[in-house]
């Protein structure tokens, strides 16, 4: 029942692998894949890299290559969302692909050949994920953010937009939400991967959830401190979080 755990960046993975016991590495098309034991579950962590591209490789080499039974994604994200703040958490309910458009030949953001848009995260695996934040928030203590103390971490659920783009244009940002309300989708958080690893999970129908930590408002300010957020904030979330998660998951 091996549990793969994706992070997009080495400094939202750091605190997991210290977590890992017995870590092997194995290496395959460029990655490195950490597979061990995480009170007592099987887990092999790895490195989605950055975009559509790079995750849907990864994930497949997961699928072919190690006998993944569920995927966990851990990052962070844009929030687009009315309420989003800096240091929110968003666990995933779907996923669309913001910057796919094939339109006249398919309906905007319609994913050719599969008739559909969004791709739904498993219901059970993100409840487990949803208690999971919640549990594992409300014990993380205070974090400071460009020396701002942040508000304790709201957790949302619903819909993240992905695409092939760092989002740090408040103009780009609301243009993007207004035409995906257009079709009837209102993202929560942007990103770089989480459709593809969505895409590929429901190829090989293997459940998948996500959680992302919002690290910026997807604006002119996006990308400053981008890296100590992720490892002054998001990457002790993400450890909370998984944590509860393993406890949650072997029922303890
Ligand atoms: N990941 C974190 N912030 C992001 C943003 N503003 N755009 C795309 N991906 C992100």
């Amino acid at each position: 029942m091996t549990l793969a755990i994706m992070s997009a960046l080495l400094d939202e993975q750091r605190g997991l692998l210290e977590r890992l016991d017995k870590p092997q590495r194995v290496k395959r098309a460029g990655r490195t894949f950490w597979c061990g034991q995480w009170a007592g579950q099987d887990v092999v962590l790895v490195l989605t890299k950055v975009g559509k591209v790079a995750a849907a490789t990864t994930t497949t080499v997961l699928m072919e290559v190690f006998d993944v039974k569920s995927v966990l994604f851990t990052g962070v994200a844009g929030g687009v969302g009315c309420g989003v703040q800096v240091g929110d958490v968003v666990v995933a309910d779907a996923f669309i692909q913001h910057d796919l458009n094939s339109a006249p030949l398919f309906p905007r953001y319609e994913i050719p050949l599969y008739g559909r848009a969004t791709f739904d995260c498993d219901p059970r695996l993100s409840a487990l994920l949803l208690e999971a934040a919640q549990r594992g928030l409300a014990g993380v203590g205070d974090h400071c953010h460009r020396d701002l103390p942040l508000a304790s971490p709201q957790v949302h659920r619903g819909l993240i937009a992905s695409g092939d783009q760092f989002v740090c244009d408040p103009v780009a940002a609301a243009l993007m939400r207004a035409d995906l309300q257009a079709a009837g989708h209102e993202p929560l958080a942007v990103e770089m991967e989480g459709a593809a690893v969505a895409q590929v999970c429901h190829d090989y129908g293997v459940p998948f959830a996500a959680m992302r930590t919002i690290s910026d408002r997807a604006d002119a300010q996006a990308h400053l401190d981008f890296s100590a957020f992720v490892t002054q904030v998001a990457s002790p979330y993400a450890l909370a979080v998984v944590s509860q998660f393993i406890q949650l998951r072997s029922g303890k």
